[in-house]
């Protein structure tokens, strides 16, 4: 595809969720004009740090942070509107201005105090085989959009629809709440005066967002795609039943936004130079011991969302692998590698031992049984900082290897290496950021 065509770009995680993905973004977001989110809810945790400020993106694209850039919630997102409109006003006290750049789309579902408290009390009842979610209500949200029942950003406008759609939620959200799982019944009269005050707020930007993007594609705006978990958070591809309960995969973006899938041109993974998640199930390189309390310690490993500490382990290439495949990735940006700076050694992942013989490739049967072991190949550590270093040939040879064993064994570029949260703390070797 010619340079000119490569007009639009997503932005995903490739691994657990976490990697950078609002570091990365923000880099991004001055060549384009539209940063829009096709998944997820707050369940996200986005970090963008510069100058002494610091913003935790949740529900908002990263492109908040830059004047006049249009930001898009799109339909296939769960939407809270009073953790929205919280937002909404930490960015104010932070001396964000939010203008009428912040569309939300009519189709988007909306997440109510119910579904929060469901999706806490089923955690509280599956005890130790619980999926460890964030609480916010995700699944529960996503559930009632799939049983065709849900309640979308479009309904906050209108009472007599509203009303109807609440009282049929709390009827048999209510019933499981109290029967099933020992709970208090919400008053559904509550509701839909909450959530009516809320649409009256939010109503200028409750649009048809798919138009306001066909509109972009015909005046050749650039969009980014903003992803929010990792590949294997996904809920078909990923580590089921440990994942959310979105399609966070580059497929997600067409069916999310309400654009067609030529309309993502290019797709950047977002890697971190390890590996963490957060919740239960499976991590096949996971580090339970001081090492990986020394990985959390250093990558400052705790939640964006919930502050819970993340768990930690090496650089699985098995995973990535798994994850380029499912997106396409033209490019990676592999972040954190200063994490590294005083470690001796760095085993990675290549591949897996498995009852049926070694494998590169993601055995999901066999991961979700935990029936897997990494075989680890330990590159030497470089001892040196690297934090801040803006320029390859200026990390030390050690790390320069790491990168390039990352890049040769899943052939494809590392177009970004990031080293520390800030803007400038960040090496461009190609790709889009180059090309810019
Ligand atoms: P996201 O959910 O993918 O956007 O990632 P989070 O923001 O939840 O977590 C990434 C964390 O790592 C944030 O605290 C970032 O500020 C930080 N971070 C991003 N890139 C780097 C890096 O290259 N080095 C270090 N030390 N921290 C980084
Ligand atoms: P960002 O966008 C890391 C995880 C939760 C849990 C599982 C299901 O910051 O990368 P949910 O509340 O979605 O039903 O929880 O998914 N999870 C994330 N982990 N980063 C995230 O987002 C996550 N969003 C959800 O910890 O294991
Ligand atoms: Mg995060």
């Amino acid at each position: 595809m010619p340079a000119a065509e490569k007009r639009n770009l997503a932005v995903l995680g490739a691994q657990w969720g976490d990697e950078g993905k609002g570091k990365i973004v923000d880099l991004l977001c001055e060549h384009f004009d539209i940063v829009a989110r096709f998944q997820g809810g707050h369940n996200a945790g986005h970090t963008v740090k510069f100058a002494d400020k610091h913003y935790s993106l949740h529900l908002i694209p990263s492109g908040i942070l830059h004047p006049g850039k249009i930001c898009v919630l799109g339909n296939g997102m769960v939407i809270d509107p009073h953790a929205l409109l919280t937002e909404m006003e930490k960015l104010a006290s932070l001396g964000v201005t939010i203008g009428d750049e912040l569309l939300i789309s009519d189709s988007a579902h909306c997440i109510l105090p119910i579904h929060a408290a469901l999706d806490k009390a089923r955690e509280e009842y599956a005890g130790g085989s619980k999926i460890g979610t964030t609480g916010r209500g995700i699944g529960p949200a996503y559930e009632m959009k799939a049983s065709r029942f849900g309640i979308r950003m479009r309904d906050l406008l209108d009472e007599e629809i509203l009303r109807g759609k609440i009282e049929t939620a709390c009827h048999e959200k209510n019933a499981l709440l109290k029967t099933v799982y020992g709970g208090e019944a919400f008053e559904p009269e509550s509701l839909v005066q909450g959530a009516l005050r809320h649409g009256e707020i939010l109503r200028k930007r409750i649009v048809d967002t798919s138009i306001v993007l066909d509109e972009a594609r015909r005046d050749g705006r650039r969009i980014m795609f903003e992803g929010a978990q990792g590949s294997l958070l996904d809920i078909d591809h990923g580590t089921y039943p440990f994942v959310t309960s979105s399609n966070c995969t580059a497929g997600g973006i067409a069916t999310g936004l309400g654009i067609a899938p030529k309309q993502i041109h290019e797709v950047m993974g977002v890697a971190k130079a390890y590996t963490t998640r957060v919740g239960s199930g499976p991590f096949p390189t996971e580090l339970l011991d001081d090492v990986g309390e020394r990985l959390r310690k250093r990558g400052n490993e705790y939640g964006t969302t919930t502050g819970r500490p993340r768990r930690t382990g090496w650089l699985d290439l098995v995973v990535l692998r798994s994850s380029a495949m499912l997106n396409g990735f033209d490019e990676i940006a592999l972040t954190k590698l200063d994490v590294f700076d005083e470690f001796e050694e760095i085993p990675v992942c290549v591949s897996y031992d498995t009852p049926d013989g070694e494998t590169r490739n993601w055995p999901r049967a066999l991961v979700d049984s935990e029936k897997v072991r990494p075989r680890l190949k330990t590159m030497k550590g470089w001892k040196k900082p690297t934090i801040g270093v803006r320029e390859f040939d200026d990390l030390p040879q050690e790390a320069r290897d790491y990168v390039k064993l990352i890049e040769d064994e899943l052939e494809c570029p590392i177009a970004v290496v990031s080293t520390g949260p800030r803007r400038e703390e960040t090496i461009i070797r190609g790709g889009v950021l180059a090309a810019v």
